[in-house]
């Protein structure tokens, strides 16, 4: 099913899971500057207006910190799958769908590009845990076990030419040239859009962000 992105109709959506189980897991995924993160923050905003209690972890979180991937080569195609600690982020979202304990979830710094441990509580009260990244709905191991622990899983589509767009203009916000931002766009994101595109397949709906 194909739906406009809007957070009202997304909230609408997560309050009617909520009222059948004690805590909602849901995903939301799609390439590189589609508008995830901005998303998952309009959701979870509506949602706290309406008192539902919800906690928001990124995927970025598990990004590997520079130590990690200079030693393993890869510096140079951070935000590729292999640069991610994918199973300890499928691990945490298993801890966090029990809802027994506060969990403590990694965020990622844009001005440092380097994941914080401990930065995100997600604790026992929230209701609704919102995740979102680029590869939350892979088949293969060991991203497979994330969407089987997602109640609901979205893709976030938008035109190619304005994720491009934006991509570029948040590199650039964040300290590259344009030159460089546009090169990144090429060389990195786009190759790992490529590899997300086909797995909106699995989403049980897909977003047209606007
Ligand atoms: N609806 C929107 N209108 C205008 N700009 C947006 C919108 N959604 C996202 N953006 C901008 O586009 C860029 C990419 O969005 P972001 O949420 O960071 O994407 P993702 O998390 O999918 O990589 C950001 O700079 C963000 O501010
Ligand atoms: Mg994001």
């Amino acid at each position: 099913m194909r739906m406009r992105a809007d957070p009202e109709l997304l909230a609408d959506r997560i309050e009617a899971l909520v009222a059948m189980r004690p805590r909602v897991l849901v995903g939301i995924a799609g390439a590189p500057g589609a508008g995830k993160s901005t998303l998952a923050a309009a959701v979870a905003a509506a949602l706290r207006a309406r008192r539902v209690a919800v906690a928001v972890v990124p995927m970025d979180g598990f990004h590997l910190a520079d130590v990690a991937l200079d030693a393993l080569g890869r510096r140079g195609a951070k935000g590729a799958v292999d640069t991610f600690d994918g199973a300890g982020f499928a691990a945490l979202l298993a801890r966090v769908a029990t809802g027994e304990e506060t969990v403590w979830a990694p965020a990622f710094d844009r001005e440092l590009e380097q994941p914080i441990a401990g930065s995100i509580p997600v604790p026992p009260e929230a209701r609704v845990v919102l995740t979102e990244g680029n590869y939350l709905l892979l088949p293969e191991k060991p991203w497979n076990r994330v969407r089987a622990l997602l109640d609901e899983a979205w893709y976030v589509d938008i035109d190619g030419d304005l994720r491009y767009s934006r991509l570029v203009e948040r590199h650039v916000r964040f300290g590259k040239s344009r030159a460089a931002a546009e090169a990144w766009v090429q060389a990195v994101d786009e190759p790992n859009a490529a590899r997300i595109r086909p797995t909106a397949d699995r989403a049980d709906l897909v977003l047209r962000g606007e």
